[in-house]
This record gives structure tokens, sequence and C-alpha cells, in this order.
């Protein structure tokens, strides 16, 4: 098992693009099993997720195939509908499977998730939304067993706005017969991506980026060749804290500026002074003067994204003053206090709620990572702390982070995986 080891102090300098996102890419993977023609994605980044769906993918019988960012996917020859429990256990994001198998072959069975890292998980509102389609539900042996003869068009009201759900609904809706309209649709720009996607297919979709969508279903889709997926708006916005925590001077490439208004506003509120520039980049820094405390609450989009709330975190334990996180999305995703605190961070917990008082300094320490993006933000602090740290359980970096130690040390960190001591 390998460590991340860093040596902190180093203000970062120069230019690194962020990969394709991974959370759009899993949707768009989902949807070309809704055609018989193969479909090729780019921009794929190559983390540890993708390539555990494409493994979902051939045990369905079809084939993926992944190389230099490029995804083929080619889909007609598929003869199981059964997502195996080793499989989603390890990926939460294989209930993707439901819409696509049910809407095209009237059968799937998916092993239910169970909790995680971060919280419960449920996936009540995806099972709600297929139901409405007409589907059969039937739990058997910790599987979810769904049956249907033909999907046809529903009205579905969301009691919260999930992505996972919208998306589901989104392929089973797409293959369905007649009209489907749903009500809080997540408008995260993951769930815009896969619409355009859907559209590249053939799909008739209207309301897209809003919370009201509306699908015709279609008797057959098409493959699509070399979409391209939207740049990763997470891995973004950590190479960015990346240069703000270690007063850098940093460019980012392949962003989408639209698509993090928030974060930019609250970097701005921070004191960070940035310039976006024309085209999808950003040039961070230098920074002179302390970080300001900026308090930030996790909501839906177009609300600041609980997938950035850790790295933010890890920012504000240096800046002048207290800082109010709120974490509304998952309930037990302040992992990385803990942690951060064995480094010196200043954090109390109260519910869902972090107080930071921030500190002058950081020290280096042995640290342990409980999941992908508290593994993000410990690299943080570990980049600004004086002295050497070691993150302990990195493998959770590889599910959605492409070469993130690459990368940053191409910017001058002191960064490197070593093999563990064994204890
Ligand atoms: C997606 O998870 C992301 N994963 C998560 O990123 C991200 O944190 C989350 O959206 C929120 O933005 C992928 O895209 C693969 P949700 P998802 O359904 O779809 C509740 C990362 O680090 N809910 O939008 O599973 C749920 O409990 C990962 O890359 C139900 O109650 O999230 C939560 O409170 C971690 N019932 C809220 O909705 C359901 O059936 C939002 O969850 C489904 C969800």
């Amino acid at each position: 098992m390998k460590k991340m080891v860093l040596h902190g102090g180093r203000a970062l300098k120069g230019t690194i693009s962020a990969s394709g996102s991974k959370n759009a890419t899993l949707p768009i993977m989902a949807a070309t099993l809704l055609s018989d023609e193969p479909s090729t994605i780019t921009g794929v980044p190559m983390v540890r997720d993708i390539r555990t769906f494409s493994e979902l993918i051939k045990i369905l019988g079809a084939n993926a195939y992944l190389e230099s960012n490029m995804l083929h996917i080619q889909p007609d020859t598929i003869k199981n509908f059964r997502a195996p429990y080793d499989l989603v256990k390890t990926m939460r994001a294989s209930i993707y499977a439901l819409g696509p198998l049910l809407a095209k072959y009237g059968r799937a069975e998916v092993s239910m998730p169970g909790g995680c890292a971060i919280g419960l998980r449920p996936i009540d509102l995806h099972l709600m939304a297929v139901k409405k389609l007409g589907a059969q539900i039937e739990m058997k042996h910790g599987y979810v067993i769904a049956t249907a003869k033909k999907l046809r068009g529903a009205r579905i009201v969301f009691p919260k706005a999930s992505l996972g759900a919208t998306v589901n609904t989104l392929l089973a809706a797409s293959l369905a017969q007649g009209v489907t309209v749903i009500e809080n649709a997540s408008k995260e720009p993951e769930v815009t991506d896969l619409c355009n996607f859907l559209q590249a297919m053939g799909a008739v979709i209207s309301g897209k980026g809003t919370g009201l969508l509306s699908i015709t279903g279609s008797r057959k889709l098409n493959g699509v060749k070399n979409y391209k997926v939207i740049p990763d708006r997470i891995e973004a916005a950590t190479l960015i804290a990346a240069a703000v925590i270690t007063k850098g001077s940093v460019t980012v490439e392949n962003i989408r500026a639209d698509q993090m208004s928030l974060f930019f506003e609250k970097l701005r509120e921070a004191g960070v002074s940035f310039e976006i520039i024309k085209g999808g980049a950003v040039k961070i820094g230098p920074r002179r003067v302390r970080l300001k405390g900026t308090d930030i609450a996790t909501e839906p989009y177009p609300g600041f994204p609980t997938d950035i709330q850790a790295q933010w975190m890890a920012m504000m334990t240096l800046a002048s003053g207290d800082t109010i996180i709120k974490e509304n999305i998952w309930e037990n995703r302040f992992m990385h206090v803990l942690e951060l605190a064995r480094m010196g961070a200043q954090i109390k917990i109260d519910g869902n709620t972090a107080i930071v008082t921030g500190v002058k300094k950081l020290s280096g320490a042995s640290v342990m990572a409980s999941d992908l993006r508290a593994s993000a933000a410990l690299i943080l602090a570990g980049l600004a702390a004086a002295g050497e740290t070691q993150i302990r359980r990195i493998y959770h970096l590889d599910r959605g982070y492409e070469n993130l130690d690459t990368k940053l040390s191409a910017i001058g960190a002191d960064i490197r995986l070593e093999n563990e001591d064994s204890v």
C-alpha cells in the first residue's frame, strides 16, 4: 500500500490543467448502454472509478476500453443484467446501471449500495422514480431487482434535488414511452452534460440546467462519436486551493468558470486575487495578505459544492478569524477534521457545523485519509505545513484525481508516493 509524503512550505508556480470530470463521465458511460451503436468519449480522466465502471460494463457482457483519456464503449452484446455487490460496494455510481438496463432490456439487478464514509447514501429516490415509470421492484438477498415490460413516461416530483436520482430518471425516461417530467431535478453541471450527451444520442429533452426537465421517450438512440466531457470543477477547485494555500502563482487551465461561480465569489471574499482568462483558465496570486475567514454552507448546485467543503476547510485553517462551515448534503462529512487537528488546526464540530479558528501555521504530521475529498484536503494542508506530512490510505485519491501528485510536483510541490512501512 502507498502513502503520500509531502514537505510543505513551497509556493507553487506555473501552469497546470484540470482533467475531465469523473462525475460527468460516469452517467455518460451509463447512457451509452441505451444504444446498440458504439460511442467514444474524450477528455475522460484516467481514474479508478472510471475503470470500475468499465469493469461493470464488461461484466454486463458489453465492451469498454479506456486509453489516453479516450473511452470506447461497444454496448450491443449485453447479456447480464446484474451489478454485483463486489463492484457496487467499491463504487456507488454502479446504481447508474439501473435506468438503462431497465429501459432497454426490461430487467436490472443492482446490489444495494449500503452506507459509506461520508453518509448513508440511500437510493430511495432512484427507486421511487423508476416505480413511477412503471417498474416493479423487489428486494432479494441484498439486491434491488427491477423489472418492466415497457416503461411509460410519468410526472416525477423529487422531495430533494439528487444528482444520482435525476441521472437514473433521465436514463430510464429516454427510452420510455411518452413524456416524463422531472420536478426539482438536480441542476448540477454533470446532469446538464448528461442531457447534452443524450441529445447527441437523439433524445428529446427540454429544460436543461433547470429544476424542471422534460423528456420525450425515443424508440431507439444512436451512438455518439468523440463527445468531450466537461472539465472537473472539483479538481479545478482543488488545484486552485493548492495555489492559494501555498501563496503561489499558478494558472489552472481547462476550467469552466461559469460552473464555479460561487466558489470564485467565496475566494474573492476570502481576499484571494485572481483573474479569469477567456477560453477557460484562471490565474491565481501571488498572495501577500493573510486569507480572511469566509463562511460556506454546502447546497445543491448552484450552491457551494459539498465536494469542495473539505478543501475549503483546509484553506480556512490558516485564515484570520473564525470560519463557519455547514455541511448540508452528507451527514458524516467531517472525517478530515480530526486529521487536520493533528496538523495544528483548531476546529470545533457542532452537529453539521464546523467552526474553524484560523491559526498562523500548520505543522506536518502523520495523518489518515478517509475518503476522496478528505484526501485532497490533507494534501492541501500538507503543502502549507512546516515539515513532513505523511498521508496513509491515500488510495482513496486514485478514485477521482488523475495524477494529482505528478501535477502538483510539476509546479513545485515536494510530494511523492512511497510504500507504506509495515508496522
Ligand atoms: C453525487 O452523489 C456525487 N457522486 C457526489 O460526489 C456528490 O457529493 C453528490 O452528488 C452531491 O453533489 C457522483 O456524481 C458519482 P445525491 P449522489 O443523490 O448522486 C440524498 C465525490 O466525492 N438522497 O445528489 O449519490 C442524499 O442522502 C462524490 O465525487 C436521498 O435521500 O448524491 C444526499 O443528502 C461523493 N435519496 C442528497 O440526497 C436518494 O435516493 C444528495 O445526494 C438519493 C439521494
